[in-house]
């Protein structure tokens, strides 16, 4: 089952293995030209930092896309966008841990550096994924501002890079059935991997080290407040250190970090079920296409996708709920 698992994770990485090309730094700081576009930061003396919000790492995972494993961006959007606002929280519950506007499009992350990071600059990069039980979390929550690590950084002649991720959690992050393709399963620690990979391909643009850059991209979890662990107390597992755990356990083919930091975790598969059992009788892919009127059968996953979002939101609150310990929110093995 491990061994299955591995493929998926396998063909993705094949999927990003190329690696665009992208044009000269401009001569403005601030201005970065990535594979996904082209974005203007803000930079702030008070807290010795310059910051890139709500950057995209992948295509929206809208309409055709929904419940499916994250396509890169090959063509970078035109003109010059600011970059001075978080994207949307991925599609959650509301929790004390919820922030900022939620939408479906979400896969965006965030980059901090120290002011005045001169252009022979190369520094080390830390990756922030969120805790939340894989249900909620995104990096508009103000406990993830890192401008006390930033500046800590700098005070110890260490600066580093900090990049904060947002990924698709709960039904949205982990839709899990025996109809639901093999390479769409998780697609919420595939998410993760896509934003490590874009961070491969565009960290140097913030002046990260492009050959070290492997060596050098950290994973954390964030559960360093009391309110994640009890978020997350059902499972006893908190989700950033689970995916964390899940990179480790199963590499994508190129290195795509050099270490790992995980907080209160207890790893990410011990206890995964496969996904056939989501769709026993009252178990969530079952339940879900009843609340929202869908057939069993091979067009379940499409008749899902089909629907509309804002009354897909009222299904996904009757899965915060996990019945029998099962819920859309937690990652499955596959056993195809
Ligand atoms: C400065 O840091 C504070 C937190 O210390 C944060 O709330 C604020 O958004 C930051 N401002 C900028 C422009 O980075
Ligand atoms: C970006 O911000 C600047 C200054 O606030 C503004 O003049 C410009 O129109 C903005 N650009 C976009 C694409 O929103």
């Amino acid at each position: 089952m491990v061994w299955q698992f591995f493929v998926v994770i396998f063909v993705l990485s094949l999927t990003y293995s190329n690696s665009l090309l992208v044009r000269e730094e401009d001569s403005s700081d601030l201005l970065v030209h990535l594979t996904s576009g082209s974005f203007v930061g803000q930079s702030s003396t008070t807290n010795g930092t310059e910051r890139w919000l709500g950057i995209p790492f992948a295509q929206p995972p809208v309409g055709n896309l929904r419940f499916k494993a994250p396509v890169a961006i090959t063509t970078p959007a035109k003109g010059i966008q600011n970059a001075t606002q978080f994207g949307n929280a991925c599609p959650q519950l509301p929790s004390a841990t919820t922030f900022g506007t939620q939408g479906e499009d979400c896969l965006t992350l965030n980059v901090w550096r120290p002011i005045a990071t001169s252009g022979s600059e190369k520094l080390p990069t830390l990756v922030w994924f969120y805790g939340g039980a894989y249900m909620h979390g995104g990096t508009a929550d103000p406990t993830f501002e890192p401008t006390r690590i930033i500046e800590r950084s700098t005070t110890t002649n260490k600066p580093i890079i900090f990049v904060s991720v947002n990924w698709r959690v709960n039904t949205f992050g982990f839709l899990a059935s025996k109809h639901v393709p093999l390479e769409d399963l998780n697609v919420g620690l595939q998410d993760q991997r896509a934003a490590l990979i874009f961070l491969q391909d565009n960290i140097a643009r913030f002046r990260g080290d492009p050959e070290k850059a492997s060596a050098h991209l950290y994973l954390v979890h964030p559960s360093l407040m009391n309110v994640h662990h009890s978020l997350t107390s059902v499972t006893q597992q908190s989700a950033g250190a689970g995916s964390v755990e899940a990179h480790i356990l199963f590499p994508a083919k190129q290195p795509l970090f050099r270490a790992g930091i995980m907080d209160s975790s207890t790893g990410p598969f011990k206890t995964a079920p496969v996904p056939a059992i989501y769709d026993e009788l009252n178990q969530p892919f079952s339940n879900l296409l009843e609340l929202v009127g869908c057939a069993e059968g091979p067009g379940s996953v499409e008749c899902l996708r089909d629907t509309p979002f804002d009354s897909e939101q009222p299904a996904l609150a009757a899965h915060g709920r996990p019945a029998r310990r099962l819920r859309h929110g937690a990652p499955v093995i596959a056993d195809r």
